[in-house]
């Protein structure tokens, strides 16, 4: 009893969600949910115990989720049936007996109209069914991943400039790493039930101030060139992104020059303890070889 589980425990925030769990509960307390376990054979290797399910098969679920008394939804894969999968997991865990469940939407501002193709829609339906649930939950919004903005910026911000749609908005990013450090807080803490967390990472950067960062780590000018939103895509398939993938990055950066991911408050910071990673530091680790 009083398990935590992770889902997506064979993914990238899955897996250190429960690796930061570790440094604050003992394995055999954490349990990994995956499709399959060859997948997380490094956490088997910590003693935290892998349990078979998938979001499209509630039976399995149901089983997955026994003895467990709160679980991380890590959502699943955008271009999927978000929805489905998602239900199927708060109704297991419903049925499960679990009593508090973590999900993790995009970040969005109370009453905003930004929506993003298979990601907005989703988060609401999936918090408008964690509400009617009766589960005790905790909302552990997300910006962007610094992890993943690099594509966004151009292929070749050295060689060509930072060659982004037009936008002055500025975005907070966080890494994946921290993101999971506040997660693990929220499971293992008491008193996070009920409430929304502003994940940001900052300090807050447009893309001309990326621009700028390059240019100090590169020691030459790396200049911010903005384009239209055809020539973003040309220069995304150029480089290999396919159709569907291209116009969701678009609508990242889209979201990103709108400011609808700035840093407001310090619900990260205050999660984990310490200043997370900023994009200037990202970045350097990242370009600092190139
Ligand atoms: N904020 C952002 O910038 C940003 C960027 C990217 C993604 N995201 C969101 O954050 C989520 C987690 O990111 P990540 O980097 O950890 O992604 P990831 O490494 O691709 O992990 C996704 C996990 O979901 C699992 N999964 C997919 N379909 C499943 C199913 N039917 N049943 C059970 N498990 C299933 C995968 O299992 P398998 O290993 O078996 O496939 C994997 O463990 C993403 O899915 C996406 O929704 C956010």
């Amino acid at each position: 009893m009083n398990k935590i589980l992770v889902t997506g425990a064979s993914g990238s925030l899955g897996k250190l969600t429960l690796r930061h769990l570790l440094d604050r509960r003992p394995a055999s307390g954490l349990v990994g949910l995956v499709r399959d376990p060859a997948k997380a054979q490094d956490l088997a290797e910590l003693g935290i115990e892998l349990r078979t399910g998938d979001y499209m098969d509630p039976a399995s679920l149901r089983k997955a989720f026994t003895g467990v008394d709160k679980l991380m939804l890590v959502p699943t894969h955008a271009f999927t049936e978000r929805k489905i999968a998602h239900a199927n997991v708060i109704d297991a865990a419903v049925d499960a007996g679990v009593r508090h469940l973590v999900y993790a939407p995009i970040i969005r501002d109370h009453g905003s109209t930004f929506s993003m193709k298979e990601i907005t829609a989703e988060d609401e339906f999936t918090q408008a069914k964690l509400a009617e649930s009766g589960l005790a939950y905790t909302l552990a919004e997300h910006p962007p991943f610094l992890d993943v903005i690099t594509p966004y910026m151009g292929a070749t911000p050295y060689e060509n400039g930072v060659r982004v749609p037009v936008g002055d908005g500025r975005f907070a990013a966080a890494s994946r790493d921290d993101l999971a450090a506040a997660q693990a807080a929220i499971l293992t803490e008491e008193g996070h039930e009920g409430k929304t967390y502003r994940l940001t990472g900052g300090p807050s950067v447009s893309f001309a101030e990326i621009a700028k960062i390059l240019s100090d780590i590169h020691g030459s000018p790396v200049p911010y060139v903005p384009v239209s939103d055809e020539e973003y895509l040309d220069n995304m398939r150029a480089v290999g992104f396919p159709d569907f993938a291209v116009e969701f990055v678009l609508t990242w950066v889209h979201g990103m020059n709108a400011g609808e991911w700035e840093a407001k408050g310090s619900d990260l910071e205050t999660l984990i303890g310490h200043s997370p990673t900023t994009t200037s530091e990202f970045l350097r680790s990242e370009y600092a070889a190139r």
